[in-house]
């Protein structure tokens, strides 16, 4: 247990924001002590997985637990079918790295997405026509309101777009423990269907892509447009893009006839990038702070010393000229804390 410790190595924004108290739990017993020590003194509790999706604008006054549980486990299904479980701790990439290696199909579109296998099911991580729900089958959480253990099975998690029951009612009740996701040994079902990948496979010279392909494209369009936080601190992208209603789609089109969008039924989902890149904000850089110069959805520590304040004050007024030219109010993605 470490006290005033700096999670600036903790977060991929990379601002230096202390915790009050920190530790570090490599297996349940661990992350029991600590809870319990929480419990005893009243702290509130930040729970740290890659550090990705997170923005702190303030110095955290509780108790921050880095879950570090790490351990790949499988189980065969049938001929065409594997489980293949990973827990909380393991980083994102490295995981599907390593399902990549033994053949195991699913989770190629999702190459290079930052952080960790925990808090994949929270956001329903996706990218490039893959969402984590399409392949997942069951994760085990423990229950902050009795400690005990849990299973979420695929409908109880109620993923969306972005979005499942650990950011709604259960916020702040359960820390997943583990993942565990259904993958094909043979017979992949390939996902190229996403412009970006059709056009990168066919520069690589490819016609029948295999899994391996489909995560060597995709990491180079995710290595040509999106910062690596390594370099340049970033949560990669800020903002959900918005669903609005086909009606209010049609009247703006009608004043912005190259505004793009995603019908589907009578709602439309619109790039909340061209949205933002249209109020002219793309490249543009106030104080320590600048939204990406290729993605304009993505908000960076474009100088390594901002604040979180200073982060989430340039997201409002990137949320208040969209407002004002197109009337709608995007939605960020990242947690505030
Ligand atoms: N666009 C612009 N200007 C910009 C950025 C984008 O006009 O500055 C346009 C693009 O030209 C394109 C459209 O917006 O026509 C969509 O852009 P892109 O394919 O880059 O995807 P996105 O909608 O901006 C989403 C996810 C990403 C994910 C990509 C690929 C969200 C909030 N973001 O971005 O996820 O990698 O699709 O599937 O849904 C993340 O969540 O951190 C993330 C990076």
């Amino acid at each position: 247990m470490q006290e005033n410790f700096s999670l600036q190595p903790y977060n991929t924004f990379g601002v230096a924001a202390k915790a009050k108290y920190f530790v570090e739990s490599n297996n349940i017993e661990e992350l029991k002590d600590a809870l319990t020590f929480s419990k005893e003194k009243s702290l509130p509790l930040l729970l740290l997985g890659g550090g990705s999706n997170i923005l702190l604008t303030k110095d955290f006054d509780g108790l921050a637990i880095q879950l570090n549980l790490k351990g790949i486990s499988e189980e065969d299904l049938n001929e065409n079918e594997i489980l293949v479980t990973a827990k909380a701790g393991e980083n994102w990439h490295e995981f599907v790295m390593y399902c990549l290696n033994k053949n195991y199909g699913g989770l190629e579109n999702l190459s290079l997405i930052p952080g960790n296998v925990g808090t994949s099911p929270m956001q329903n991580i996706g990218a490039y026509g893959t969402e984590i729900k399409d392949v997942f089958v069951n994760c085990q959480v423990l229950d902050l309101e009795n400690l005990e253990l849990k299973n979420f099975n695929l409908e109880e998690c109620r993923f969306g777009y972005r979005d499942s029951i650990f950011k709604k009612e259960g916020k702040g009740r359960y820390i997943i423990l583990e993942v565990t996701f259904k993958l094909t040994k043979k017979d992949h079902r390939i996902k190229t269907e996403y412009g970006a990948i059709t056009s990168e496979l066919e520069k690589m010279g490819i016609e029948n892509p295999s899994i391996q392909d489909v995560s060597k494209a995709v990491i180079t369009i995710r290595q040509s447009k999106l910062p690596d936080p390594k370099i340049i601190g970033n949560a990669g992208s800020f903002f959900k893009n918005p669903t609005i209603p086909l009606v209010q789609f049609e009247t703006l089109k009608s004043k912005f006839d190259n505004i793009q969008g995603y019908p589907n039924g009578n709602v439309v989902k619109v790039p909340a990038g061209w949205l933002i890149e249209q109020c002219g904000w793309k490249g543009k850089q106030i104080g320590n702070v600048a939204s990406h110069k290729l993605q304009s959805l993505v908000i960076i520590n474009a100088t390594g010393d901002a604040t979180g304040k200073e982060i989430f004050d340039f997201s409002t007024e990137i949320i208040n000229s969209v407002k004002d030219k197109f009337g709608i109010e995007l939605e960020r993605e990242v947690n505030i804390i």
